[in-house]
């Protein structure tokens, strides 16, 4: 098969010809027609994320057909088409991961930028009906992380005040497609005025462009203060949300784009009486709520641009350049 393969920190991802993996004891063979990319696929290329391992076929996003089953596998799986969830193996605790089981796949397991993938059969799951193969390769990573932050994390309700920063990422949008869909109020942050444009045609009551010194100032005139935010560029921005938190909010971070946050003041926080949350992917059941709702609302992932598989490398420059809004998608030819 064709796959992008990834060989040493740095080095550019290069389409080669390797071998079909074989599924084994419990695992599917899943023809992918579609991969998305997740800025953890360029952390990888930069050797900033744990456990790096080489030569690695990159990619936790992907739908397909699945063409085999492994011995002991469900038999009537093969020709169904499928969306993977790619937070193997997360244990029996919901509040947390277990460490010494979890992964991602497409890091250390070879991920979804090939023309096969192979996985545990519990991990596929049918595609929703109302989605494309591009649209549902879209859908599953961002869309756990963000259902988890967002609804088992802070626990969001209808009418609450939400703010999103970075709308224009891959998880921060479907946050925002699913906050806009359980009937929150909306608030979005992003570095660029076009992608702010196209976050309130999608349902945003209100915005700031955080490359503006003064965009607490705007936010805090448009909607006073927030009952949930959600963050992925921790930094030094992380303390101005706390300013924006509603007393009693809850902020959930699952990301550290911007780095190390500092300087937080801690009776802002404990006087507000606020709950400073963290999350990482989320639970079988998190994914299995997250389709349901997905389904149920018909939610459709935004995806920005699709590339051809042989364009991986390129993918990848567009999405280090924080140029997409919504999800970068790779499609598969076989
Ligand atoms: N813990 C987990 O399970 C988990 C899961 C998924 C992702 N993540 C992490 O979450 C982050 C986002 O992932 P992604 O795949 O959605 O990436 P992405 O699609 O590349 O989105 C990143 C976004 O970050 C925003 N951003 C950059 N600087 C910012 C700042 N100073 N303030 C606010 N937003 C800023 C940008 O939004 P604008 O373009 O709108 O400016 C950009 O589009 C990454 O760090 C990733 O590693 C963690």
């Amino acid at each position: 098969m064709q796959a992008l393969v990834l060989e040493g920190v740095n080095q550019p991802i290069r389409l080669k010809e390797v071998p079909d993996p074989q599924p084994g004891t419990g695992e599917v063979l899943v023809q992918l027609k579609a991969a998305a990319l997740n800025h953890r696929d360029v952390w990888i290329q930069k050797g900033q994320y744990a456990g790096l391992k080489f030569p690695v076929i990159p990619g936790s996003d992907g739908a397909g057909i699945v063409t085999k089953a492994g011995m002991g596998a469900d038999t009537t799986l093969i020709g169904k088409e499928v969306i993977i969830n790619p937070g193997l193996f997360w244990g029996d605790n919901p509040r947390t991961h277990d460490r010494k089981t979890f992964r991602i796949l497409g890091l250390p397991d070879d991920g979804t930028f090939a023309g096969y993938v192979k996985v545990p059969a519990a991990y596929v799951h049918p595609k929703p009906a109302h989605l494309s193969f591009e649209q549902a390769a879209a859908l599953p990573l961002g869309g756990l992380t963000g259902y988890r932050a967002l609804f088992t994390r802070a626990g969001l309700q209808p009418g609450e005040k939400v703010l999103i920063t970075g709308a224009g990422g891959g998880v921060a949008q479907l946050v925002m497609q699913f906050a806009v869909a359980r009937g929150a109020q909306v608030f979005v942050t992003s570095g660029s005025d076009e992608k702010i444009a196209k976050a309130m045609q999608m349902g945003a009551s209100g915005s700031a462009n955080y490359r503006q010194p003064d965009w607490t100032e705007g936010l805090k005139a448009q909607a006073g203060s927030f009952d949930v935010i959600i963050d992925s560029a921790a930094g030094e921005g992380f303390i101005k949300l706390i300013d924006l938190a509603a007393p009693g909010g809850r902020i959930v971070f699952y990301g550290g784009t911007t780095g190390l946050i500092n300087g937080i003041v801690p009776g802002k926080v404990f006087w507000k009486q606020l709950s400073i949350l963290s999350t990482t992917m989320g639970s079988e059941a998190d994914f299995e709520a997250m389709l349901q709702f997905v389904a149920e609302k018909r939610i459709v992932p935004v995806v920005d641009k699709v590339f051809p598989l042989a364009d991986g490398e390129a993918a990848l420059r567009y999405m280090d350049n924080a140029a997409q809004f919504g999800k970068i998608v790779l499609a598969v030819e076989n």
